[in-house]
């Protein structure tokens, strides 16, 4: 089968999931995390390639890719902010939050900065509900946020590309991903 834009590691990677689930259609959000990973976000070429992998529609798969946040249909930056709007970090502060990043980083929410580093999402509850405000940045948490803290954890972030106030992750790295 010719893909369109998966190399032939990530359909390996998709179909050594082939066995870990009791039909081809259930690995669709682990392909759809490898999909993502090799090009950055799901492009529809990607979800094509992704559905004939599974024997699925190409809708069946959208259907999917855009029920889930975690699912960039167009180009992100290096850390994907996404911050909880949900009611507890809603009631604690995440509207003073979102304001401060969007100051900090000169974008809008569903932006990217012009230098590619960052990109701004509104979430519903990530579960932390206890440690809000809080966003999540690619794998990783940062949590009980301030204002001074998401400075601190931007100029980290630029510096250093991670931050030591990190939580997580939450996720299994797919394909050696962010972390
Ligand atoms: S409401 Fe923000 S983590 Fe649950």
């Amino acid at each position: 089968m010719r893909l369109k834009v998966l190399s032939d590691k990530a359909k390996a990677a998709i179909e050594a999931e082939f066995p870990k689930y009791p039909d081809k259609r259930s690995v669709l959000l682990s392909a759809l995390h490898i999909a993502q990973k090799e090009v950055g976000y799901l492009s529809e070429a990607a979800m094509v390639d992704v559905s004939e992998l599974l024997e699925l529609t190409p809708v069946q798969v959208y259907d999917v890719a855009t029920f889930y946040s975690l699912y960039n249909l167009k180009p992100v930056g290096k850390h994907v902010i996404q911050v909880c709007k949900t009611l507890s970090c809603a009631l604690v502060g995440a509207g003073q939050i979102i304001e401060h990043l969007q100051n900090r980083l000169g974008i809008r929410v569903g932006e990217t900065t012009p230098d590619g580093l960052f990109s701004l999402k509104l979430v519903e509850c990530l579960a932390s509900c206890g440690t809000a405000p809080m966003v999540q940045i690619n794998n990783r948490y940062y949590e009980n946020l301030t204002p001074e803290k998401v400075d601190r954890l931007l100029d980290d972030l630029k510096r250093e590309g991670k931050s030591a106030m990190a939580s997580g992750p939450f996720q299994l790295p797919v394909l050696g991903g962010k972390s």
